[in-house]
Parts: C-alpha cells; structure tokens; sequence
C-alpha cells in the first residue's frame, strides 16, 4: 500500500486525535498527536514560569525544550515526553488547556515545533492532527479532513474524557474552555485555524467513531 500524508485539522474537542489515531492503525501509519507538542511546551513555559509573550523567556523556554513520542509496551499507546519525563497525563489537564492556545500564538514557538513535525511527516505514511496541518505543515498532504462538531456534543464528549481520567469539570467550564481555543486559535495572526479548500468537512455531531474513522479510511483508500 502506498503511503500518503493525511492531515485532520478542526476546531477543538471533535474527536481528532481519537479518530487520527484509529485511522492511522486500520492503514498501518505512524500517528503524531501535533496538539500534544503545543500541550507539551505550554507545560514547560508553565513548570518554569516563563511567559510567552516575553521574548527572552521565549527563547530561554526553546532552548530547554525537548518533545518526543515513545509507545508505552504495556497499552501500546503513544506516550509524549518533556525532556525525557512521561507529561502524558500532565499535559491533558485543564491547568494546561488553559494556557495552550496563548502559547501556540506565539511565532517562535510554532515555527520550532513545525519544523519537527515537518521531519517527523517527512517519510510519509502519517496521520497528524492539528489545527494547521492542512494549511502550513503539510500543505501538499493527498488528503487533507476538517472535522467540525456543535459544541455541546464536544463538551460532553471531552468531560467524559477528563472523568476517565479522574478529572471531574464543570460542562460549562469545558465549553468556555473550547469555545475560547477556538475564538484564539481562528483568529491569530500565525497560521490561523482555518480550513483550506481542498478539504473535506466531516460534521461528526451525529457520526458514531467508527462511522467517522471508516469515512476517513475509505476517503484514503480513494487516494492510496
Ligand atoms: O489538539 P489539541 O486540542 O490537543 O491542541 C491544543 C492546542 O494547541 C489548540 O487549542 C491550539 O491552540 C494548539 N495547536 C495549534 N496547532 C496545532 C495543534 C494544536 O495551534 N497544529
């Protein structure tokens, strides 16, 4: 089977990582959870109180920066490490969602984590998740998704996944917190959220999972 580049871009809170990563596993490719690179260095700005919007922090916070991904052999899940820690956990919380989309502004910031996963993309056989992947990352990717979603079915759907983990957070919370990433992450300067127009939209408000992973699997297999 050929190996192509799928990009899922959306707003935040439809289920892309979770349908990315299925995706990826029923074609046999490498997923790479590109929100967790921005979770992951938010985490370090947050842990050593530096400030995004102060330039030398900025650059003090990139020069310690270090992301990777690791499978975990017990789950068979991928795992993201900030210098060399497992932040898997960390980085989901709402103390970090808080603060990521004000990180993810920032210029510096974003070309430093493009470019790693310009490299990480480069061989191919991916899907990336995000919310310029489409646009910036991967502007030649052969197929490119825009998942969208109403916002109560995505707050509901993410306050079950913070309970899960023992998170327990107000709905109303969750949806100021969305609907704030989305207000930020549409309107920066610095690859705004957008969705380019050869995208497909797939609206998963009234989708099952496997009803979306199969559209996008079928959708690659079109392009493969
Ligand atoms: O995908 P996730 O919700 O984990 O992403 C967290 C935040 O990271 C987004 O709200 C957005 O501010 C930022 N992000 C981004 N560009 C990406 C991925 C995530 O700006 N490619």
């Amino acid at each position: 089977m050929g190996k192509i580049v799928i990009a899922i871009d959306g707003y935040s809170g439809c289920g892309k990582s979770s349908t990315a990563k299925a995706v990826a596993k029923a074609l046999g490719f490498t997923y790479i959870d590109s929100g967790a690179m921005y979770r992951a260095a938010t985490l370090h700005f947050l842990n050593h109180f530096l400030s995004p919007s102060n330039p030398n922090d900025v650059e003090k916070g990139l020069k310690s920066l270090e992301i990777s991904f690791q499978i975990n052999p017990d789950t068979q899940k991928q795992e993201t490490y900030l210098n060399g820690l497992n932040v898997e956990d960390q980085i989901r919380t709402m103390k970090v969602s808080e603060r990521v989309s004000e990180v993810a502004t920032v210029k510096q910031i974003r070309k430093e984590l493009v470019a790693k996963q310009q490299r990480l993309g480069k061989r191919k056989g991916v899907v990336m998740d995000g919310r310029d992947i489409g646009s910036v990352v991967f502007p030649d990717a052969e197929l490119k998704v825009f998942m969208t979603a109403d916002l109560e079915t995505r707050a509901a759907r993410r306050q079950q996944e913070l309970l899960d983990k023992g998170e327990m957070v107000d709905l109303e919370e969750i949806k100021t917190n969305l609907a704030e990433r989305d207000r930020i992450d549409s309107s920066r300067v610095e690859s705004p959220l957008i969705k380019t127009p050869d995208a497909v939209e797939i609206d998963t408000s009234n989708l099952t999972f496997d009803g979306q992973v199969a559209q996008i699997v079928q959708l690659a297999k079109a392009v493969i």
